[in-house]
């Protein structure tokens, strides 16, 4: 069954999802390339620099080719056929810390705004436990952890234990509560 490596964009999926695919010598898929490769979008977004998904396509072509033994690296956790999927891990990421990554990147700010809210409110977290079941998803906080600490963890959830990265875990609303309703750093844009 294929691995899930879940999160919202600049968490650090491809990172942490090629280190494990070359360590177990599974393969790896990148859910964005076979996106543009098949042109399973049905538009360009400009403002947001991205295209926009057609999920039931890209879903349909999961289900015919997947080999059920990849290492699968998406933000689209809704497209990916629960029968085919073992576990799904969704990578963390501090909030204010992703801010800076994604305006490292360029990315504009109505994109860099959308996905720190996305993070905020376990956007990719809910929509992996909805589409492949609580029991089967794991969220791991990568805030202050090197790539190799991440690809240890995960390598621990898939092979002993993962109760203590059960969804639920990571809860940016209580750690940053002090900010919202108020100008503060998270929301100034
Ligand atoms: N644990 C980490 N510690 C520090 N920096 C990291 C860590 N993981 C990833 N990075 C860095 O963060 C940036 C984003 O990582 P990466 O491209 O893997 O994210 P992504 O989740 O695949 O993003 P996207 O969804 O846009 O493809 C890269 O510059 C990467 O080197
Ligand atoms: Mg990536």
């Amino acid at each position: 069954m294929a691995i899930v490596i879940a999160g919202t964009p600049g968490v650090g999926k491809t990172t942490v999802a090629r280190l494990l695919a070359e360590r177990t010598g599974k393969p790896y898929v990148d859910l964005a390339e076979v996106v543009k490769r098949e042109k399973f979008y049905t538009a360009y977004d400009a403002v947001r620099e991205s295209y926009i998904v057609d999920v039931e396509r890209l879903r349909g072509y999961l289900e015919k080719t997947l080999t059920c033994n990849e290492i699968i690296d998406t933000h689209v956790v809704e497209a990916l056929p629960p029968s085919k999927v073992s576990v799904a891990i969704v990578l963390r990421l501090d909030p204010l810390v992703l801010r800076e990554r994604l305006i490292k990147r360029g990315y504009p700010d109505l994109k860099v705004r959308e996905n720190v809210e996305a993070e905020i409110l376990d956007a990719v977290l809910i929509s992996a436990v909805q589409s492949i079941g609580e029991e089967r998803v794991y969220e791991v906080d990568t805030t202050g952890k090197s790539i190799a600490e991440v690809t240890e963890i995960i390598t621990q959830i898939l092979t002993k234990n993962g109760n203590l990265y059960r969804p639920g875990g990571v809860n940016w609303l209580e750690k940053y509560y002090f900010l919202i309703g108020k100008e503060g750093e998270l929301f100034k844009f």
